[in-house]
C-alpha cells in the first residue's frame, strides 16, 4: 500500500521527471521520423523496434501510476478530483492499444515502399504523441491540484 499520509515534493518531482523523460523519448522518435528525405527501410525497422521498446516502458509507467501513488493520493487529498483521475487513468489502455496497432501495422515496413510507409508512420506517430501529451498534462494537473503544489509545470 502506498503511503497517503505525507506530502513529498521530492516524490512529486520524480513523477514530473519521469514525464519529462518520456517526452524526450517521444520527441527523439518524432525527430527520427521527421527527416527531410525518406530514411531507408532498415532505419524504419529500427524506429519500429524503438517504438515497441517504448511501448514496454510506457506499460511500466502506466502500471506504476495505476497501482496507487501520486494520483490515488491526490484524490485522497481532494476527493472532487476523483472523476478526473478515473478518466485520466482510463486512457492508459487506449494509448497502449494505439502503439500496439502502430507496431503491427509497420512490422513489415521493409516489404512495402518505404517512402510511403515513412509518411504514414510520421503521421500516425504525431497523432499518438499529441494524445500522449494531452494525457500527461491532464495527469500532471490532477496531481498538482491534489497536492496543492506548484510543480513548476510549463504546460
Ligand atoms: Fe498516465
Ligand atoms: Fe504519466
Amino acid at each position: 500500500m502506498p503511503s497517503i499520509d505525507r506530502p513529498d515534493p521530492v516524490i512529486l518531482g520524480h513523477l514530473l521527471s519521469e514525464h519529462r523523460e518520456l517526452f524526450q523519448q517521444l520527441s527523439a522518435l518524432r525527430t527520427m521520423l521527421a527527416a527531410e528525405s525518406p530514411p531507408g527501410c532498415e532505419r524504419l525497422r529500427e524506429i519500429v523496434r524503438a517504438i515497441a521498446a517504448l511501448r514496454g516502458h510506457l506499460a511500466d509507467h502506466f502500471r506504476a501510476e495505476e497501482s496507487g501513488g501520486f494520483i490515488e493520493e491526490a484524490v485522497a487529498r481532494m476527493p472532487r478530483l476523483g472523476s478526473a483521475a478515473t478518466e485520466v487513468l482510463g486512457q492508459h489502455g487506449a494509448l497502449l492499444y494505439e502503439l500496439d496497432q502502430f507496431v503491427d501495422r509497420f512490422a513489415d515496413v521493409g516489404e512495402a515502399p518505404c517512402a510511403e510507409a515513412w509518411r504514414d508512420m510520421h503521421e500516425a506517430f504525431d497523432v499518438f504523441m499529441q494524445r500522449m501529451q494531452a494525457h500527461e498534462r491532464a495527469e500532471n494537473a490532477v496531481v498538482q491540484q491534489g497536492y496543492n503544489e506548484d510543480l513548476g509545470l510549463d504546460d
